[in-house]
């Protein structure tokens, strides 16, 4: 299993904080940001790590996180030179997911459970995690029928089906390179990974897991407040680095 760590992006939402700063690098608590996902990872074992970053902020990185040998891992580091979407971090991470499966994690999303076991028993096909939210326009939302079975998916939906939202944790198997390659660009211009989703939905190989623990997308000035006080609080004791 490869990991990818998706940290790119303006976060022009959080200007000034990110106007010489990338949002993943803020402090959380005590820690970077995307010090939280890179743990999710290394818990589950993921020992090749790929960092995607913006241009302007990739010297940064590499000074925060250097080869990854203090964390007992291997980092490699890929520019993406346009927030062209999610979904092109399968293609920028063709070279580096070689032949293996691959998990995803988002820069900015902070998991408290552990998903080690989701992570290490991964089959084949695809799998995401959902969790209820209060405001499913936000995200990509998932349906569900009344056995529980993933039935839609749909992003930033006006009318939402449900509020089931997609969270930032995706795993995948070698087929999503060429699935992510044969995307079309969204309205909103974007190489969407519901698209990824909704292939491997079509093709009954989707499996949505619930997220039992909190979970925060720590995107807005709100959400970011929140992640302080949930990471001092709730995940001090559940970090390895
Ligand atoms: O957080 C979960 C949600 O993430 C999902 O429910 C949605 O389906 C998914 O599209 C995504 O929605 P967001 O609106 O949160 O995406 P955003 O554009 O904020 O990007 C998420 C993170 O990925 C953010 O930290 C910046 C980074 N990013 C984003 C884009 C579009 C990149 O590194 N490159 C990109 O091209």
């Amino acid at each position: 299993m490869r990991g990818i760590i998706l940290s790119g992006g303006s976060a022009t939402r959080l200007r000034p904080c990110t106007k010489v700063t990338s949002k993943q690098l803020l402090p959380i608590y005590n820690r970077p940001m995307i010090y939280y996902p890179l743990n999710t990872l290394l818990k589950a074992g993921i020992k090749e790590i790929l960092i995607i970053v913006a241009p302007e902020r990739a010297g940064d990185y590499l000074n925060l996180l250097g080869s990854g040998k203090e964390f007992g891992a291997k980092f490699t580091y890929e520019i993406q030179d346009k927030p062209k979407g999610l979904a092109e971090a399968f293609i920028i991470g063709e070279n580096f997911i070689d032949q293996e499966n691959v998990t995803m994690i988002l820069g900015d999303n902070i998991f408290e459970d552990d998903l080690s076991k989701e992570i290490k028993s991964f089959k084949g096909g695809g799998k995401i995690f959902a969790k209820e939210v209060p405001d499913p326009e936000r995200f990509g939302i998932v349906e569900f029928d009344k056995n529980r079975k993933a039935i839609s998916i749909e992003e930033k939906p006006v009318k939402p089906k449900s509020n089931y939202c997609v969270t930032g944790l995706y795993i995948y198997d070698n087929r999503v390179i060429k699935v992510a390659k044969d995307l079309k660009p969204s309205d909103r211009l974007e190489y969407e990974i519901t698209d990824i989703n909704k292939w491997y939905l079509e093709h009954g190989e989707l499996e949505v897991a619930m997220v039992k623990g909190e979970w925060i997308d720590a995107g807005t000035f709100d959400s970011l407040l929140r992640a302080q006080n949930f990471a001092k609080e709730k995940m001090q004791g559940k970090m390895i680095i």
